[in-house]
Formats: C-alpha cells, sequence, structure tokens
C-alpha cells in the first residue's frame, strides 16, 4: 500500500485522482458538517463547487426535500437554508432531505476528487471509520487536504498524519508513505496530544473564534464521536450502509 498526502486541493487536478482511492478531510468544518448531517438521517449531501451551480441544481429539484447548505467566510451564504456549522444539522432540519453544499474549500476539494475510483470524508469525528475501512481493503490511497485558501492547513495535515498512523498500527501490508504522507505523520506526532488545542490556535481555528463560531471547534476536534464512513455515489454523498445505524452525539450539550 502507498499513501500520498496533498496539503491543498491545488496541488492535483481531476485527472491525477481518476481512478484513485481519496479520502478528503476538511476538519474545519466541511467535513465535520457533512458527517453530522448523514449521521443525523440526511438523505444525501451533493458537494458543489460554486454557489451558482448550488442554486442552478436546486432549481432542478423539488424544493421540500432539498436544502442548500455551506459558507463564504465562514458565514450563511444569502438565500441559502444553512450555513457550515454542524450544530445547524440537526435530525429536526435534515432527515431525509437532500443537501446541495458548497463550502470554501471542502466542496472544492470534493469536486476536484469526484472521478475517484472511490472517495471518503474524513475528520477526527470519524477517523477511525476511514481507517478501519482502508486496512479492510488495503490498496494505493491519496489524501486530499482541503486546506485553506490555497494553502496547507494544521488542522487537515494532522487529521491526515492521524489517517496515516491509525492506517499502519500493526499493519499486517507493507506500507509506502510518499514525502507527503511523512510530513503529515511528523506533524501528527508533534500535535496529536491536544488536538483541541492545535484546532485552536491553527488559522482558520482563530478565525472561526473571531467570528463567533468558536463553539464549532470542539465538536470539530472530537476523535471518533461520529463512527461513520461518508462515501461518494455517483456525484452524492451517503453513509457507507454498514455505518448507517450509528447516532450522533448531542451536540448542544458539547457546544
Ligand atoms: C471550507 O470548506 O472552507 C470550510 O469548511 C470553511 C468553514 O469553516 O466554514
Amino acid at each position: 500500500m502507498r499513501i500520498d498526502v496533498h496539503f491543498t486541493p491545488y496541488q492535483t487536478d481531476e485527472l491525477v485522482l481518476r481512478e484513485k482511492t481519496v479520502v478528503v478531510i476538511d476538519v474545519l468544518r466541511a467535513s465535520t458538517t457533512i458527517v453530522t448531517a448523514l449521521i443525523n438521517g440526511a438523505k444525501e449531501i451533493i458537494p458543489v463547487a460554486t454557489v451558482e451551480s448550488a442554486v442552478k441544481i436546486s432549481g432542478n429539484l423539488f424544493g421540500d426535500v432539498i436544502l442548500l447548505g455551506g459558507e463564504r467566510n465562514g458565514k450563511m451564504i444569502e438565500g441559502f437554508n444553512l450555513g457550515n456549522s454542524p450544530t445547524e444539522y440537526s435530525a429536526e432540519k435534515v432527515k431525509g432531505k437532500s443537501i446541495i453544499f458548497s463550502s470554501t474549500n471542502g466542496s472544492e476539494a470534493m469536486v476536484r476528487a469526484r472521478y475517484a475510483r472511490e472517495l471518503s470524508v474524513c475528520g477526527f469525528v470519524n477517523v477511525s471509520s476511514v481507517a478501519d475501512a482502508l486496512r479492510e481493503d488495503p490498496r494505493d490511497f491519496t489524501i486530499l487536504c482541503a486546506g485553506n485558501n490555497g494553502v496547507l492547513s494544521l488542522e487537515d495535515s494532522v487529521c491526515a498524519g492521524m489517517l496515516v498512523a491509525k492506517v499502519m498500527d500493526d499493519a499486517e501490508f507493507d506500507v509506502e508513505l510518499s514525502d507527503g504522507a511523512h510530513v503529515a505523520r511528523a506533524l501528527f506526532k508533534s500535535f496529536g496530544k491536544g488536538i483541541l488545542r492545535m484546532v485552536k490556535s491553527s488559522d482558520h481555528g482563530r478565525y472561526l473564534q473571531e467570528i463567533g463560531m468558536g463553539d464549532d471547534l470542539k465538536i470539530c476536534a472530537e476523535i471518533d464521536s461520529m463512527p461513520v464512513l461518508p462515501q461518494m455515489e455517483g456525484n452524492v454523498l451517503k453513509l457507507k450502509r454498514e455505518t448507517e445505524k450509528k447516532t450522533a452525539p448531542d451536540l448542544t450539550a458539547t457546544a
């Protein structure tokens, strides 16, 4: 098994990712929000890169089963139903709904990986579920970090390193790491003991605190709190069947 890590979506393109096994990581907050929506019963998430495509796609679907979610600059987009805080994606709001989702970096990374052979979404909240699935069917895979407006983000890189470490833990198969995967693993070794502290001190973590979204950081830093596996089927994200029955933690208690 060879593991590669890209620290921003712009380090690669759709053709390079075609037919690969890809894991997209956007800890703050797209991965966490998508995992929350799906564990709370959303039917599917349709990631799109631009606000224009989100509005266009929603026009072709039935209004009462569709929600528009996402953010620009961390804040809700005008005309959308939901922003990008996991606390907004409660079962009452999302159960049975298709959610068209557009965020600044996370959905860009997911769209870039749309021709992958297999595409999963990972954050700290479901990192072991993603690692278990990769270990069950050992093959080369690429981690695509969403980063922050084209540059590396600490929280995604540390989460990538945690995923690499979990996949490698007592592995009964050979693992080869790219330079990017070595760097991610080293970052995890440095920061892994204080995930919430690291998330709070990251560039985007500090920005979210400045705009009043600081409570989301604790939710996003909670390791394995939502043990499910969102995977792309066609162009929508759904929970892999055997992880469907898990229940979400009470985010109002965490926040
Ligand atoms: C993104 O996709 O850039 C993020 O999820 C931004 C955010 O924190 O809302």
